[in-house]
């Protein structure tokens, strides 16, 4: 099971275990990691889910959406790692990924 590396804004770091197929706000959650809201329940159309993937980690996901893209346009601390986690499923390839959540979802 990839173990997944979550970093809230303060440094506090949440090492947690997830299973293939769920998604990274659903992890999250689960796991009571603090800074992401995931309001609408994972359908792309909130943007409360934002997170900041390391860029080194960013050519194994896969490409964004449309829809994705021009919700995190209107995130206001975007990055070139930017994702919304509920949009980022979890494989065997991301294992040891490192997700940084950012101080708040506005
Ligand atoms: Fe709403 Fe991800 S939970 S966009």
């Amino acid at each position: 099971m990839p173990e997944l590396i979550y970093i809230e804004s303060n440094g506090t770091t949440h090492r947690v275990n997830a299973a293939p197929g769920q998604n990274l706000m659903q992890v999250a959650l689960r796991n009571m990691v603090p800074g992401i809201l995931g309001d609408c329940g994972g359908i792309c159309s909130c943007a409360t889910c934002h997170v900041m993937i390391d860029v080194a980690w960013l050519e194994r996901l896969p490409a964004m959406s449309e829809t994705e893209s021009f919700l995190i346009e209107g995130v206001s601390d975007a990055q070139a790692g930017s994702r919304l986690s509920c949009q980022v499923k979890v494989t065997d390839s991301i294992d040891g990924m490192v997700i940084r959540v950012p101080a708040e979802q506005f």
